[in-house]
């Protein structure tokens, strides 16, 4: 296609499978400002939600991640991309540096789905392409769409949020390959609720065939997406917890929905703590499952920056205590990993 002849062999160098490995992935950073998420984050470590802090933060929670050397790529709420650290270096020049590179979140937030009881469609096409093209001249390489779908007892989600949420997906997609971005296609099914996991399965199972099916619809080159799927947990108040032994046999079921031509598969933590995040997804690269033809890593927000932020403790003079400690990570991830040879 004509798209392919223009970006494909761009976009492929920017998602070889084999730089993408279970201990290299994408650290998310880009909570929306000044809305409610950059302030619960901070709010959780007691810091104010002032435009300092939050620049402070995020300058902290990169440095920290990016000299581990397992970040690929950084995530940035779009007014990060235009942002200087305090030493006054640009932060896409800090994330260069690091070999690791650029992206945006390109969505601009969730608007009740009109006629449905409690869903939500994502918003963020109008003007989209324009946008691309400036976050393209301003450094970014990939971007991030997160579409929000919910499972109640009633049978949610609904159809109708499934089909407007996977279409927008595949539009935002289709527009950032024109511009020359690197998509991430994210429908997160919340973990909220008291669902079992065969719920869950099922939910996602109905979600990613939509997704997949209107990105083919949209013309959109799967070689050059990665998409970022919640990983198949029972709902949090379900009383029943995800096990290293459960979750990966259905999320791994699940991945039969993902054509083999998209380019890695990058999991969001989606409240996990950190230590279950890292130790969920050792065990899904584990399995000893041959039907894995992508890269399985992880493209973490919280379950990355958790314990970074409660150091840092809004102190800038922390952030020496952080390049000293390792964190929570636990000590299997990175570590040794059997099974399919993926890792
Ligand atoms: P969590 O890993 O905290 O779910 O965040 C990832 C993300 O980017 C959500 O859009």
């Amino acid at each position: 296609s004509q798209l392919w002849r223009s970006h494909g062999p761009s976009m492929l160098m920017s998602v070889r499978q084999d730089h993408l490995h279970p201990w290299q992935g994408i650290l998310a950073a880009d909570e929306s400002r000044p809305n409610k998420t950059c302030g619960a984050r901070l709010k959780s470590i007691g810091v104010e939600n002032t435009e300092e802090n939050v620049h402070s933060s995020r300058s902290c929670v990169h440095r920290t991640w990016l000299q581990r050397g397992n970040i690929l790529g950084v995530i940035m709420y779009e007014e990060t991309l235009y942002q200087k650290d305090k030493n006054g270096k640009p932060f896409v020049q800090i994330i260069n540096e690091a070999g690791a590179v650029a992206g945006v979140k390109v969505d601009t937030g969730i608007a009740p789905l009109p006629g449905a009881d409690d869903e939500g469609y994502t918003m963020g096409l109008d003007g989209l392409r324009e946008r691309c093209q400036e976050y393209y001249r301003q450094g970014a390489r990939f971007a991030k769409w997160r579409a929000v779908l919910r499972i109640d007892s009633k049978g949610l989600p609904s159809d109708r949020s499934i089909l407007a949420n996977a279409t927008g997906l595949a539009q935002y997609a289709a527009i950032c390959q024109e511009c020359g971005l690197v998509p991430i296609v994210e429908p997160e099914i919340l973990m909220d609720g008291d669902h079992d996991i065969e719920t869950a399965a099922a939910a996602a199972e109905r979600v990613l065939v939509a997704v997949y099916d209107a990105l083919a619809t949209q013309g959109v080159l799967l070689e050059g997406t990665l998409l970022k799927p919640n990983m198949v947990t029972p709902g949090v108040d379900s009383g029943i917890k995800a096990t290293p032994e459960t979750l990966p046999i259905f999320t791994c079921a699940l991945l039969a929905t993902v054509p083999a031509a998209v380019a890695g598969i990058s999991f969001l933590s989606g409240g996990s703590s950190e230590e279950d995040a890292s130790l969920n997804l050792n065990a899904i690269n584990a399995i000893p499952y041959e039907r894995k033809p992508w890269a399985l890593t992880f493209s973490f927000g919280r379950a990355l920056q958790a314990s970074t932020l409660k150091t840092w403790g809004g102190k800038d003079e922390n952030i020496a205590r952080l390049r000293r400690c390792s964190l929570s990570v636990p000590s299997q991830w990175p570590g040794k990993y059997q099974g399919s040879g993926q890792a």
